[in-house]
């Protein structure tokens, strides 16, 4: 009997649950959305019992349409949106807060405090990541400083944190195991990406009690098994965990050192591959885990964009300028440019390479000839320019000219998209043919530690492309085009 690997997806605007073949192909998926909170300007936070309902409505509802019996899963891999944070008692396995979602600036101030006493070198040398409310640690403090009784029960041992790959794989084994892996604990702030152990020093800084802290595990090798109330009597191996952005790193195969990869998510993340040794950075890229295999860890260079689709959902929600995300890329082929206007979607800050948490969203370069389609491309170009800011970083990071960048996420079904991005950063741009690299990549880790796959060149193998964009503009109209954002940005940032 063929059997399958599941993947659970869990993003920052939906789950998604997807089955795979032995050749990596796609059998079945399913997709819910959730609500998204805003409390305040600039905080973005989840319920996380409504993110787990939402993933076991995925589970049924992804079995029943590729019509797979429950027993014929392998094995489960997981990939996360990485950082946000949840804190539950361990006593009723409830949640004591939403989930404070990895967009949300709540900590500001705590960072801001930490930084002002001089400790941002301090993590920078111990995590790789810099004191951003971006990352869960200040969240994790936020949550006990701000929420009745929690910092007395965190220190009588009451409470626990995780990622959300933690909450999941803790709902998943009915309570029993409380883990992580690699990739989730390098974006805590709390975990040594070198020393590879949770951080006395810093978690003292951050007032967090190591009781509340997942074991760290590998991210291919078996953690649990479901109870079998929550997958239809089986007991089925969850074998595989990565935050959803190395998760991609896998899922396109970008395993030698020097590898690059793209996803255009809520938000878009590159990652470079830099192998067994973690490159710190002098241009505001991060340094990260990409995953733990085979006993060993492998490490990336991180550029962070906070807002890529999301700003396309804000022009189909919060605007209603289109219906759907598609009809963007209609819009702005009807015209020939942007005519000049610069959007920058600063909704929450900027990351790499200007980590400025205070920046806020603008728009430059309106005449009376401005038009929705104007505005909506825009919006495209701005995932493109955001993009060659941290190509940018990136080479002078690593030295390494790119040759062409495998990029991945919903928004790459946008061929105008490509195109640009190409155009911008003089780089081939080449589209898989299986685009859910996330999801792939977590099935992969998944189907390697229970034997599916046997090793990772099975898995390179596989990696296919659909289309290749080659750049099509004059390099002078390029760099003329990427001077005008690096005004727009300039300009942003300095309404404050
Ligand atoms: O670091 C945040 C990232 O993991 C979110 O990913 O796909 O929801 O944009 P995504």
């Amino acid at each position: 009997m063929e059997k399958y690997i599941l993947a659970l997806d869990q993003g920052t605007t939906s789950s998604r649950a997807i089955i795979f073949n032995k050749k990596g192909e796609i059998v079945g998926t399913a997709q819910h959305e959730f609500e998204q909170f805003f409390p305040k300007p600039g905080w973005v936070e989840h319920d996380a019992n409504e993110i787990w309902t939402s993933i076991l409505a995925c589970i049924a509802e992804v079995l029943r349409k590729a019509d797979i019996d429950p027993g014929d899963i392998a094995s489960i891999g997981i990939s996360n949106q990485r950082e946000t944070t949840v804190v539950w008692d361990k006593n009723s396995g409830k949640p004591i807060y939403k989930a404070i979602v990895w967009q949300s600036r709540q900590t500001e101030g705590i960072c801001r405090e930490l930084r002002g006493k001089g400790y941002n070198d301090l993590f920078n040398e111990k995590t790789g990541l810099l004191l951003d409310p971006y990352f869960s640690g200040t969240k994790v403090k936020w949550i006990l400083d701000n929420v009745e009784g929690a910092r007395e029960k965190a220190d009588n041992g009451d409470l626990l944190f995780g990622t959300i790959d933690s909450w999941l794989v803790y709902k998943l084994s009915g309570g029993k195991v409380h883990v992580t892996d690699y990739s989730n604990a390098s974006r805590t702030l709390m975990f040594n990406i070198y020393d590879l152990k949770w951080d006395d020093e810093l978690l003292n800084i951050l007032t967090v009690p190591k009781s509340m802290l997942p074991e760290v595990r590998q991210s291919s090798e078996v953690y649990a098994n479901t109870v079998d109330y929550h997958f239809f009597g089986y007991n089925v191996p969850i074998s595989g965990i990565a935050g959803d952005q190395q998760a991609a790193l896998f899922g396109q195969a970008c395993f030698e050192k020097g590898m690059v990869k793209n996803t255009y998510g809520t938000g878009c993340f590159m990652l470079m591959n830099t192998g067994k040794k973690g490159v710190k950075s002098k241009h505001g890229l991060l340094t990260t885990l990409a995953w733990g295999v085979n006993g060993e860890v492998e490490y990336a260079l991180e550029g962070s964009i906070f807002v890529a689709g999301s700003a396309i959902q804000w022009l189909r929600d919060g605007l209603r300028m289109i219906e759907n995300a598609p009809q963007s890329e209609n819009y702005s082929t009807k015209v020939d440019s942007a005519d000049g206007v610069y959007f920058v979607p600063a909704f929450v800050g900027l990351g790499t390479p200007y980590w400025d948490s205070d920046a806020r969203g603008a728009v430059f370069g309106l005449t009376r000839g401005t038009t929705k389609e104007h505005f909506i491309r825009a919006t495209l170009e701005s995932l493109a320019y955001q993009t060659r800011d941290v190509l940018e970083a990136m080479v002078a990071d690593s030295g390494i000219e790119l040759k062409s960048l495998r990029v991945d996420g919903g928004a790459v079904k946008n061929d105008f998209l490509m195109q640009f991005q190409s155009d911008i950063l003089g780089v081939p741009v080449d589209r898989p043919v299986v685009n859910e690299t996330t999801a792939l990549g977590a099935a992969f880790l998944a189907g390697l530690a229970v034997g599916y796959w046997s090793e990772k060149e099975e898995i390179a193998k596989q990696w296919k492309k659909q289309q290749t964009f080659t750049e099509e503009l004059a390099e002078d109209k390029r760099e003329e085009l990427y001077k005008g954002w690096k005004k727009a940005v300039a300009a942003t940032r300095q309404f404050k």
